[in-house]
């Protein structure tokens, strides 16, 4: 980057697109992006205002879950549509979204127009803001013919939401921290292992928007949980395993790894003060499930983000025997 100084979005947005087209090529632009969950988790920014991780993680993206968007020039404010409601302008969802159009707008005062819909749950902990920011910028690319590259792209991604970075990507992403601090050092990247028997399950023990989002959650635990100082060791030891399970196919120890990893990233918010404890009755009996199935032969086991709800990871052949074991749940199954 020389001699340019880059300390906010904008200089970050001004950088990769230096020399790009600054006016639409065309009435719209859409694009979509699947969700992913992570197996080793981003928990912990070293830099607020550029979404920068303290940590790398890694994680794998749930197919044809995620987001749809369409783009187009509209009036003088932005118009954003979620699953087919307007939203209103002063929403915080709403607020977000402009707020990172802000960094794209050909002219202060040009509104866009955002027809988003997804296909999870929004806010339940199911990173729909994942695929939400990494479609947005998708459809930005193609909306204004940047042809950025997918670096690029993931680096763009990552300022609407951290986790957007690794949802530019299909299959299993890993989304490296880099070191740099203008965080160009700083994005996804596919890890090229195919593993199509690995399959992830959502259990939808609650659609509820949860109290905390994610980002006051990371913030609060960075700066006051005494546990998390023992996080960036944990993370090292995670991935290094993960991508080694990942080439071997080896269920067992992913899944031991992605449970203890997810347990690891709560018990860190648990001790920060206030504590964040997004567990439920229902979460900690689907957990206690995972293990009662394990011990009794099913290869079964679990991750979860900041929210309530449980993911459950297993191979296709076990497919019926998961379904069977929580059939008084909602599952959601990406991959069928
Ligand atoms: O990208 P954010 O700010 O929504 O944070 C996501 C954090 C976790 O979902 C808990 C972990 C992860 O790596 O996705």
């Amino acid at each position: 980057m020389g001699a340019i100084m880059i300390k906010t979005a904008a200089d970050v947005v001004w950088a990769v697109l230096a020399g790009r087209p600054s006016e639409p090529v065309g009435a719209e632009g859409e694009a979509f992006a699947a969700s992913n969950i992570a197996l080793c988790k981003y928990w912990g920014k070293r830099n607020e205002a550029l979404n920068l991780p303290v940590t790398s993680s890694l994680s794998m993206s749930l197919g044809k879950l995620g987001s749809h968007v369409r783009l187009r020039h509209g009036g003088t404010v932005d118009r954003v549509t979620l699953n087919g409601t307007a939203l209103e302008a002063e929403s915080g969802f709403v607020r977000r979204v402009s707020c990172f159009l802000d960094l794209f707008r050909p002219q202060s005062g040009d509104g866009f127009d955002v027809d988003a819909r997804n296909t999870v749950p929004t806010a339940a902990g199911f990173a729909s803001s994942a695929s939400g920011f990494a479609a947005l910028v998708l459809a930005l690319n193609r909306y204004f013919g940047w042809s950025l590259s997918p670096r690029d792209l993931s680096i763009l991604a990552r300022l609407g939401s951290g986790s957007a970075c690794r949802s530019v990507f299909d299959g299993f992403v890993e989304w490296h921290a880099g070191c740099a601090d203008d965080g160009m050092d700083s994005f996804a990247e596919p890890l090229g292992v195919q593993w199509p028997e690995l399959r992830i399950a959502l259990l939808v023990l609650t659609d509820a928007e949860k109290g905390v989002g994610s980002r006051v959650a990371m913030q609060r635990t960075v700066t006051t949980s005494a546990l998390y100082s023992g996080w960036p060791r944990q993370v090292a030891d995670d991935l290094r395993v993960l991508r080694a399970a990942l080439t071997a196919h080896d269920l067992a120890t992913l899944g031991c790894v992605a449970e203890r990893n997810a347990l690891a990233m709560h018990a860190t918010m648990m001790a920060a003060d206030p504590p964040v404890l997004y567990w439920l009755p229902d979460s900690v009996r689907a957990m206690r499930q995972v293990w009662a199935l394990r011990s009794a032969g099913v290869p079964v086991y679990f991750t979860m983000d900041a929210g309530p709800n449980v993911k459950l990871l297993y191979l296709d052949e076990d497919e019926s025997a998961i379904v069977e074991a929580f059939a008084g749940d909602r599952l959601v199954r990406p991959h069928r």
